[in-house]
């Protein structure tokens, strides 16, 4: 059987220690490129840090950044101490040295949420880890099962990739090309890489209030005015381009999205036209309040 795509839920059930360090690179130029997107913001929910300890869940966190970078940047509280806990199915992702109120928990998203953890967290973040839930309606079921772990009045805050290109195609022929390749990937392993602008009516539809939805676009190459995050961002988007482009070459006419030459030629003119173009990789964030 051939190996899984890189980054696809199978790559992730698999990966190793040795493939974790490439991984952690391309996901900490993802996080740095969504959070300069969102003008820093890493908290949408309206959630006040500097008055009480808050208890905040990361679902599907990897090496922590995104917690560790929350936890430096929000105001303390007068008494206590926020706590953070990251969750993940691979467990070689977490880091080797302690960061204080900082825990790691090995849980997959498809098991149900142990019961000492409802009603209990204050905010709990899924980002880019619902696509790892399958097809059908299993994504949102994932979502009502977090929704669990939210305390009255506390926040669910999620974000996706559309998994399209938003530019037209004459502009990025070759972006199209490579969420072309992620979007038969996903579909040929039973994955749905659609989902994400349904995800504000599930939040609606579960009961929470105050629920918002705000896209952000992740600038790659050309298009960052950062000359080096851009620079990072190729490389990023190519070790992806890679992975998903050998792997639809791969896949059966049913699923095919593209012919085998233009498999094989997308990472070399995706990269000339992220270094000569630029482009937006398309994320949307949503979050609301379960009621008190
Ligand atoms: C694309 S990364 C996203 C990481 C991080 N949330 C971020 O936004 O940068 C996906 C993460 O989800 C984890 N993952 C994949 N399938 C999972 C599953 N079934 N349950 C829990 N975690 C899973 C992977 O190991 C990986 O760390």
């Amino acid at each position: 059987m051939s190996s899984p795509a890189y980054s696809t839920p199978e790559w992730y059930l698999q990966a190793k220690d040795k493939d974790v360090s490439s991984d952690i690179g391309r996901l900490t130029i993802y996080h740095l490129g969504f959070r300069q997107a969102t003008e820093g913001t890493l908290v949408f929910a309206p959630l006040d840090f500097s008055s009480v300890p808050r208890d905040i869940l990361d679902v599907g966190t990897t090496d922590g950044l995104w917690m560790r970078d929350v936890q430096s940047s929000v105001p303390a509280p007068p008494h206590g101490e926020h706590t953070f806990m990251g969750t993940d199915i691979n467990t070689s992702f977490f880091p080797t040295t302690n960061s204080k109120n900082i825990t790691y928990v090995k849980q997959d998203i498809k098991d149900a949420v142990p019961q000492d953890w409802h009603n209990r967290f204050d905010l709990v973040n899924l980002r880019m880890i619902l696509i790892a839930a399958g097809f059908a309606s299993s994504q949102r079921d994932v979502v009502n099962e977090y929704i669990k772990t939210v305390r009255p009045g506390g926040w669910i805050q999620i974000g996706d990739c559309d998994r399209v290109c938003p530019t037209p195609e004459v502009e990025n022929p070759r972006y199209h090309d490579m969420f072309a390749c992620i979007r038969a990937v996903c579909r040929a392993s039973g994955l749905d890489p659609l989902e994400a602008p349904k995800m504000k009516s599930w939040l609606e539809e579960a009961g929470l209030e105050e629920v918002q939805e705000r896209r952000a676009m992740r600038a790659v190459g050309k298009r960052n005015e950062d000359e080096e995050l851009g620079r990072l961002g190729i490389e990023a988007d190519l070790i992806i381009a890679k992975g998903f482009a050998s792997a639809a070459k791969g896949l059966s006419a049913d699923f095919k999205p593209l012919s085998d030459e233009r498999c094989d030629t997308l990472v070399k003119n995706l990269e000339q036209e992220l270094k000569e173009t630029g482009a937006h990789f398309p994320m949307r964030f949503v979050w609301g309040s379960k009621p008190l």
